[in-house]
């Protein structure tokens, strides 16, 4: 199992908080990001069915969670936002190997898979800091359906790679996802 490398520091739950309605705007932005990085996925490699299987079911469940987070903002009178640059997915973007397409799924799937433990870590602060009641439901439910992606997808990558070769890669980018995630502002956002 995938492990983060560092933990996120007690005063980002805090800093998320004080804007809530930026931070709900930044999470729908990120549910509907992963929809659209695992339909990319499943038609990249559409001849590989277990990754398309699993990839259109994550598609689902990622749109599913915009939904929700949607009708939250709607419900406090809020709108969706701008699309703004996100340096966390920029960086690990930047850490995979592109130059061929065996190691850049199994980059991507590392990758993905980071981002899912590193929402499941964050779900769980704000899970934690938020009072009693439909929110807090809410983010409990989602920190679960995260954790479940984060197996799923080193799941995949050892189905389809050498487990000492994905072990490896995990170790690397696990790495470089801590140094990426350590340098970063505290605010109201997922990363
Ligand atoms: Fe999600
Ligand atoms: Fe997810």
């Amino acid at each position: 199992m995938l492990q983060l490398l560092y933990d996120t520091p007690p005063e980002w739950a805090p800093a998320a908080l004080a804007d809530f309605d930026a931070f709900l705007r930044d999470h729908a932005a990120n549910e509907r990001k992963a929809s659209a990085a695992a339909m990319r996925l499943a038609v990249h490699h559409h001849d590989i069915p277990i990754l398309v299987d699993a990839m259109v079911e994550v598609a689902r469940e990622e749109l599913e969670h915009f939904e929700q987070v949607y009708e939250v903002i709607r419900e406090r009178g809020g709108s969706l936002g701008q699309d703004c640059p996100d340096p966390y997915m920029t960086e690990l973007y930047g850490a995979m190997r592109k130059e061929n397409k065996t190691t850049f799924l199994l980059d991507r799937l590392i990758v993905f898979s980071l981002i899912e433990a590193r929402g499941c870590e964050r779900f769980g602060l704000v899970a934690k800091a938020l009072e009693p009641g439909k929110l807090k439901d809410f983010y409990t439910e989602l920190t679960r359906v995260e954790a479940r992606h984060r197996a799923l997808f080193v799941r995949i990558a050892r189905q389809i790679y050498d487990v000492k070769e994905v072990d490896e890669r995990i170790k690397t980018l696990t790495k470089r996802e801590a140094e990426i995630v350590s340098a970063l502002p505290l605010g109201p956002c997922l990363h």
